[in-house]
């Protein structure tokens, strides 16, 4: 006999990002055009198998706007999953997810609780000109131990991925006596690769972005070009982003050079 489980899942992220989309189109196989803001929650009960269990899940769709803040926030206790949502034609959306993972910590008071979520990252509308890119995304769900997922809601891309892992994260911390399963990172490269990279792409000044001092003479300049080609070299680095940032390494190195002679 099958031993069946129920689950706890809200959705959270800013208003019009798309969360109310991609569960209607996992559960109902359809997309909405016109936008239908979400009045504080919306609830759903759906059932899945996961890893030969029935599931049924309960689904709690998350008012986005700040104004429901006070219908919303009562319903973050005993959360087990979590899709957090940007657009990605939108950078605000994307700027607003630490807010949000602020947000689920507090009203779940209980931080042991709230580590153990399993919350997944969705970059939605992947169907429209994006604004951030997936390097972005991945590195950001990546620095918070998140899986990352890409998906259109209009088109479906992507959808079926997200719940899956969602209820796989879950059932297996269930399994686990309530400790999330630290997600297996395909990274296969550093923090000090993805530190470098972020150096490199946001610096203000070259100086900067070689970590050198104004003054810095062309030995300091082609050492520190050195060990960050090293850690770079998208020959060697599969950290996303490195062909990107070792073009601006190449550059910024010419660049002081000519300053320094
Ligand atoms: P709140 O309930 O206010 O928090 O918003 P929400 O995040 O639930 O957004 P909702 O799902 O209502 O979608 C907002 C708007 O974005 C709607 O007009 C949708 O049609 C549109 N939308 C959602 N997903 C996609 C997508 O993948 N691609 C495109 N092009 N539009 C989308
Ligand atoms: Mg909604």
């Amino acid at each position: 006999m099958k031993r069946s489980v129920r689950i706890k899942i809200i959705s959270m992220g800013n208003a019009e990002t798309g969360k109310s989309c991609i569960i209607k189109r996992y559960c109902e196989k359809r997309f909405v055009h016109k936008y239908l803001a979400t009045i504080g929650i919306d609830y759903g009960v759906t059932k899945v198998t996961v890893k030969d269990k029935d599931v049924k899940v309960n689904i709690f769709d998350m008012a986005g706007h700040p104004i429901f803040y006070e219908v919303r926030n009562e319903f973050y206790q005993d959360t087990q999953g979590a899709i957090l949502v940007y657009d990605v034609t939108d950078r605000s959306s994307f700027e607003a997810l630490d807010s949000w993972l602020a947000e689920m910590r507090n009203e779940m008071g209980n931080q042991v609780e709230a580590d153990n979520i399993t919350v997944i990252v969705v970059a939605n509308k992947i169907d429209r000109k994006r604004v951030v890119d997936e390097t972005e995304g991945r590195l950001w769900a990546d620095s918070k131990g998140y899986q990352y997922f890409e998906s259109s809601a209009q088109s479906g891309q992507g959808i079926n991925d997200i719940f899956q892992a969602l209820f796989e994260g879950v059932v297996s911390a269930l399994e686990n006596g309530g400790k999330k399963i630290p997600i297996q990172t395909q990274l296969g490269y550093t923090k000090d690769q993805i530190e470098a990279i972020q150096k490199l792409k946001n610096a203000k000044s070259d100086y900067d972005r070689l970590g050198l001092q104004l003054g810095a003479t062309k030995d300091d300049v082609n050492k520190a070009y050195r060990r960050l080609a090293v850690l770079l070299h998208p020959d060697k680095s599969v950290a996303p982003g490195s062909e990107e940032a070792f073009k601006i390494l190449v550059a910024a190195r010419t660049t002081l050079l000519k300053k320094c002679s």
